[in-house]
C-alpha cells in the first residue's frame, strides 16, 4: 500500500513538473543520436559499406525486380539471406522502390509496411513495365517522358536520370551506405534490451534498422522533412566545415518549450524531402516509414576520402536516411518544376481536404475559457470592438475531470445553449478530445474500451497504463479499423451529449504524449492490433487518431458536413483529415520568425492548412510582438490565437485603443482576402499546391529566392514580408525579378529583382500584389464569414508590362460536399487590351447540383494601368456603362490612398461578361 502511495506521489510530482516547467527545453529527457544505437551505428558507417549486388533482374507483374545478395567473401552471420528489390513506375514521373526481406526465407516476423496512407487510386496509375534494356551491368526502364530509371548491379545503385543528357536527378546508394539489419532469432548472449533514463525497451525482435544514402543532383538546397523548428532550406548536419549537429529527427514527441533553431523532432513527421537548384529544378524523395527516423544532410566534401566518383561538374546534396524498423518503401519524384513535385507527392498521399469556409477565418482559443460566462463575454467583446471572428475554442478544462466527450456541468451547465447562442451570430465552437482515456470505471468511454479490448497493450499484453492530464490513462488503439469506427460513433449527437452541429474538434497530445513514458511518449515495445510493435508505427499513431475523429464528424451528419479537426501530431496523409498547428511555441520574436518556415515546410510536404499559436503559447508577448504576430499570421492558412493558462489574458482589445485598432485591422484584412484564400484552398484540394508558398515555388529561376524564408507568397499573387524584430523602422525585402510589385496599402509600384530597404510603421507589414494578377476580395466588415455570404466582391487588377493580368475565383456553399457533384462557381478573370472578361471554369452541371449566387462585383481596382486615363467602362452583354474614378485602394482606418476604380459595374459573379475600358 505504502509503495502505491509513494508511486502516486511520484507521478503527481512528475505531472506537476510537467505543468510548471516553463523554463526551457529539457534536452536530457530526449535521446540524441549517440544514445540511439541504430542511429549511432548508421552514422559511423563509411561510404562503400554496402556489399550487396543485384542479381536475377527480371520483369515481374509490371515491376522490375531483383535479388540483392551479399557475395560470399563479405557474408557474416547476419546478412546471409537475399533481399528483394522491386521498382514500379507510375504516371507523371514517379518511381517507387521497395526493399524487404525475402519471405521465402521465413524471417521471424513480417516487417511492418505502413497501410492506410497511399491513396487507393494511386495503384491505378501504375505503368506496367514490359521490358528493360541492359547496358553493361545496368538495367534501364522507362520512367517518364525524357527520364529513365536505372539499377546497376555491382555495386548496387538505383537512380533516375534524364534520358538525353544522362544527367542524374536522384540516386540511391551511390555512396554504398545502404544497410538493412535482417530479423533473426535471438541467440544466447544477444543483448537486445535498450535502456534510456529509467526506461527499458525489451526489443523482443532485436535490431532491424535500415539506412541508406540518397543524392539530390543539381540541388542548391534541400527542404521538407517536418517537423523541426528551423530554417526552410535545411542546413547540413555533418561534413567538413559544418558545425556538426544532431541529424534531423523524425519522431513525434510532445516537446515542452521547443527551441526555435534545432533539428530536434517535434510533434509530427513527414519523411519527404524536396530539392531545388538552378540546374535541374526540383525533385523529391519520400520514404513511407512510420518508425523513428533520423536524417543527415551532408555538407559537400563529406565523402572526400572515399573513392566514389559522381559527376563533379554540378552541385549535389547527399543525405543519409536512418530508420529503426519497417521496410524501404520509397518514392522518387522527378519534378522538374516545384509544383510538379508537390503534385507528384499529392498523387501518392492525397491533397488537402476542402475546409469549410468558417475554418479559414479567425479562431480565438485559450487554455481555458473558464465557463459559459467567460465565453459569452469574449464573444460579445469581439462585437463590441468590431473584430470579426468565427470560432471560439474550449481546452481541456471544459470537460468533467478531463473525461473527453463530457462537460464540467458546474462551469458549463448548458453547453447546447452556449453553442446555439454562438451559432445565432454565425459562430462555431471547438472542444478538445485527446487520445488518453481516464481509467475510471464510471467513465463510459473507458468502460467500453476496456471491456472490448480497445486499448493499446503493454509488452506483457495488459492494457497500457500511462500518465497524462486525467492521471492514469489508457490509449485507444486507432490502428484497428473496427476501433476507429467505434470511436467515430462517439461523435454522434446522442453519444456526445451536449454537442450540436456547430461544434467541431481539436485533437491534442496524440504523438501520443505520456508524461511518465520514455521521452514523454509510449514505450516502443507496446503492442497494437495485429501484433504491431509501437516502434514500427509510432509516427503514424496520431494520424490514425485524427483520421478516426474526422470520420466521426463526417458520420454524425451522414457524410454531408465537411469535418474540421485540428491535430498536433501528423504523418503523410494527414492533409486528407484536417488541420495542424505547430504546438507549444513561445512568445518570442524568434518563434514568430520560425513559424513562417515551419508552415511553409508543412505546405511543401502536403499539409497546407496549418498555423502557429498567435502570440506564442508560453509566456506573455509584449504588445508589439503580439501585434506583429497578428499581422503575419493573418496571411497564413490557419489563423488562431492561443495561450497557456499561466499567461495573462491577451484578447485583442486588452492593450489600449491603438493596439486594438492594429489587431482589428490585421484580422479584417484576413477577412477581406477570404475569397482569395478560399480559391487557393480549392486549388490545394485539386492539385496539392499549397496556399502559402516559398518564393522559389513561384520564382524557380530566381536564385535570390531559394533561401528566403522571411517572406512568402499567398498563392501566386501576394508577397508577404514579416517584421520579426522589435521597434523596426525598416525591413529588407527582396522582390522577385521580372515583375512589378504593388504595395497593398499605397498602390505604389516597385520593380522586382532588387533587395529594398522599406520603411515600416506599426500599422502593418509589407505586402505586395504581383503584376499580372487579379485578386478577389470582399471589403465589407462583418462579424464572421456567415454574414459575408451575400456581400459583393472587389477585384484588384495589377497589370503586367504588357497591360495584362489574370486571376481566379472559386465559390461553393462553404460547408457541404456538393462541390464534388459540380455545385460550385469557378471563374477566370482575364484582363488584356483594356478589357476584363469573366470566363467559366466550372463544368456545366445539372440543375439539381448547381450552385447559384446572387453576389455581384461592386468595385474593380486597377493598379499599374498606364494607358490614357479611361473615363468609363462598357459592360456586356447588359450593354450598360459604369463610371471610372479614383477610389480607395483599401478601406482601413487612417489609410488614404487612391486608385483607378470602376464603380458599381454590378456584374453577377456567376455570369459571363466583359467590361471594356473606354
Ligand atoms: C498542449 C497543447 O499543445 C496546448 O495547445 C494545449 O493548450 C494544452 N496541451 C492543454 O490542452
Amino acid at each position: 500500500m505504502k509503495s502505491i502511495v509513494v508511486f502516486h506521489h511520484f507521478l503527481f510530482l512528475l505531472l506537476l513538473s510537467h505543468l510548471i516547467s516553463v523554463s526551457s527545453w529539457k534536452k536530457e529527457e530526449f535521446r540524441n543520436c549517440n544514445q540511439t544505437p541504430f542511429c549511432k551505428r548508421a552514422r559511423s558507417r563509411k561510404p562503400q559499406h554496402c556489399k550487396l549486388i543485384a542479381t536475377d533482374v527480371t520483369i515481374d507483374d509490371g515491376d522490375l525486380t531483383a535479388k540483392l545478395i551479399t557475395p560470399h567473401e563479405f557474408q557474416d552471420e547476419n546478412s546471409t539471406n537475399p533481399l528483394i528489390l522491386s521498382l514500379s513506375v507510375y504516371q507523371n514521373g514517379i518511381l517507387r522502390m521497395k526493399i524487404d526481406e525475402d519471405p521465402s526465407h521465413n524471417p521471424p516476423k513480417k516487417r511492418f509496411q505502413v497501410p492506410d496512407v497511399i491513396l487507393p487510386e494511386f495503384e491505378s496509375k501504375k505503368l506496367w513495365l514490359q521490358r528493360y534494356t541492359k547496358d553493361g551491368d545496368s538495367f534501364i526502364v522507362y520512367l517518364f517522358d525524357g527520364y529513365e530509371a536505372v539499377v546497376t548491379s555491382d555495386p548496387l545503385e538505383v537512380f533516375v536520370r534524364e534520358q538525353s543528357s544522362g544527367k542524374r536527378v536522384l540516386s540511391f546508394n551511390s555512396h554504398g551506405l545502404f544497410d538493412l539489419e535482417q530479423l533473426r532469432v535471438k541467440k544466447e548472449g544477444d543483448e537486445w534490451e535498450e535502456r534510456f533514463r529509467s526506461h527499458t525497451d525489451s526489443r523482443p525482435f532485436g535490431p532491424q534498422s535500415i539506412s541508406f544514402d540518397v543524392s539530390f543532383h543539381g540541388a542548391d538546397f534541400v527542404y521538407g522533412i517536418p517537423e523541426h523548428a528551423t530554417s526552410l532550406a535545411l542546413k547540413p548536419t555533418n561534413g567538413p566545415g559544418v558545425e556538426q549537429s544532431e541529424p534531423y529527427r523524425l519522431f513525434n514527441l510532445d516537446v515542452f518549450e521547443y527551441l526555435h533553431e534545432s533539428p530536434f523532432g517535434l510533434y509530427g513527421s513527414i519523411p519527404f524531402m524536396l530539392s531545388h537548384g538552378k540546374s535541374h529544378g526540383t525533385s523529391g524523395f519520400f520514404w513511407l516509414n512510420a518508425a523513428e527516423m533520423q536524417i543527415d544532410v551532408l555538407g559537400s566534401g563529406w565523402d572526400a576520402e572515399s573513392s566514389i566518383l559522381l559527376p563533379s561538374d554540378e552541385k549535389r546534396i547527399d543525405t543519409l536516411w536512418m530508420s529503426e524498423a519497417g521496410i524501404v518503401d520509397a518514392f522518387f519524384f522527378i519534378g522538374p518544376k516545384p509544383k510538379d513535385v508537390v503534385k507528384q507527392y499529392a498523387s501518392v498521399t492525397g491533397t488537402s481536404a476542402m475546409p469549410q469556409l468558417f475554418a479559414t477565418g479567425y479562431h480565438q482559443c485559450r487554455w481555458n475559457y473558464r465557463d459559459e460566462e467567460d465565453v459569452k463575454n469574449v464573444d460579445s467583446k469581439f462585437d463590441e470592438h468590431d473584430i470579426p471572428y468565427d470560432v471560439l475554442w474550449l481546452d481541456i478544462e471544459h470537460a468533467d475531470g478531463k473525461r473527453y466527450f463530457t462537460w464540467d456541468r458546474v462551469l458549463f451547465p448548458n453547453p447546447e445553449g452556449m453553442q446555439k447562442d454562438l451559432a445565432s451570430r454565425g459562430r462555431r465552437m471547438v472542444t478538445i478530445v485527446d487520445p488518453h482515456i481516464k481509467r475510471d470505471d464510471n467513465y463510459h468511454i473507458h468502460k467500453e474500451a476496456s471491456k472490448n479490448g480497445y486499448y493499446v497493450k503493454d509488452a506483457s499484453g495488459k492494457d497500457y497504463d500511462g500518465w497524462c492530464w486525467p492521471g492514469s490513462s489508457s490509449y485507444i488503439d486507432m490502428v484497428n479499423p473496427e476501433i476507429r469506427s467505434w470511436w467515430a460513433d462517439k461523435f454522434a449527437y446522442t453519444e456526445y451529449v451536449g454537442s450540436t452541429p456547430s461544434l467541431y474538434i481539436w485533437n491534442d497530445m496524440n504523438e501520443p504524449s505520456v508524461f511518465n513514458g520514455p521521452e514523454v511518449t509510449m514505450p516502443r515495445d507496446a503492442l497494437h492490433y495485429g501484433n504491431i510493435e509501437h516502434r514500427e508505427l509510432h509516427n503514424a499513431y496520431g494520424y490514425y487518431f485524427h483520421m478516426a475523429t474526422s470520420e466521426g464528424l463526417l458520420k454524425r451528419e451522414g457524410g454531408t458536413d465537411r469535418p474540421f479537426v485540428l491535430s498536433r501530431a501528423f504523418f503523410p496523409g494527414t492533409q486528407r483529415y484536417g488541420t495542424v498547428w505547430t504546438g507549444d511555441n513561445i512568445a518570442e520574436w524568434e518563434h514568430l520568425r520560425v513559424s513562417v518556415p515551419m508552415i511553409l515546410t508543412l505546405g511543401l510536404t502536403g499539409i497546407t492548412f496549418s498555423g502557429a499559436d498567435v502570440g506564442g503559447f508560453f509566456g506573455n508577448p509584449d504588445t508589439e510582438l503580439l501585434v506583429r504576430w497578428y499581422q503575419v499570421a493573418a496571411y497564413l492558412p490557419f489563423f488562431r490565437g492561443h495561450a497557456h493558462h499561466d499567461t495573462k489574458r491577451r484578447e485583442p482589445w486588452l492593450f489600449g485603443e491603438r493596439n486594438t485598432e492594429l489587431m482589428r485591422d490585421a484580422i479584417r484584412i484576413r477577412y477581406t482576402f477570404l475569397p482569395y484564400f478560399y480559391t487557393l484552398f480549392r486549388e490545394a484540394n485539386v492539385t496539392g499546391i499549397p496556399v502559402a508558398r516559398p518564393l522559389w515555388m513561384e520564382f524557380p529561376h530566381d536564385e535570390a529566392t531559394f533561401n528566403n524564408d522571411e517572406a512568402f507568397m499567398v498563392g501566386n499573387g501576394l508577397l508577404v514580408q514579416g517584421v520579426y524584430t522589435q521597434r523596426a523602422k525598416d525591413v529588407t525585402v527582396y522582390l522577385p525579378k521580372d515583375h512589378t510589385w504593388y504595395d497593398l496599402k499605397s498602390g505604389k509600384a516597385y520593380k522586382g529583382g532588387k533587395t529594398q530597404k522599406m520603411e515600416v510603421t506599426d500599422a502593418d507589414i509589407p505586402v505586395f500584389q504581383r503584376s499580372g494578377t487579379i485578386i478577389p476580395r470582399k471589403d465589407r466588415f462583418r462579424r464572421s464569414t456567415v454574414q459575408m455570404e451575400n456581400d459583393p466582391y472587389t477585384l484588384v487588377i495589377a497589370v503586367d508590362s504588357s497591360g495584362a493580368a489574370e486571376g481566379e475565383l472559386y465559390i461553393d456553399d462553404g460547408k457541404s460536399y456538393e462541390f464534388k457533384q459540380g455545385a460550385y462557381i469557378h471563374r477566370r478573370f482575364i484582363f488584356s487590351n483594356g478589357k476584363l472578361t469573366s470566363v467559366n471554369l466550372a463544368p456545366s452541371s445539372s440543375h439539381a447540383t448547381r450552385f447559384l449566387s446572387d453576389c455581384t462585383i461592386e468595385r474593380i481596382i486597377l493598379l499599374g494601368y498606364s494607358s490614357a486615363k479611361p473615363k468609363s467602362a462598357r459592360i456586356e452583354p447588359s450593354n450598360h456603362a459604369a463610371d471610372i474614378e479614383l477610389g480607395p485602394l483599401q478601406i482601413r482606418s487612417g489609410v488614404r490612398s487612391s486608385a483607378l476604380t470602376i464603380r458599381k459595374p454590378n456584374v453577377g459573379v456567376s455570369d459571363d461578361w466583359t467590361i471594356q475600358l473606354l
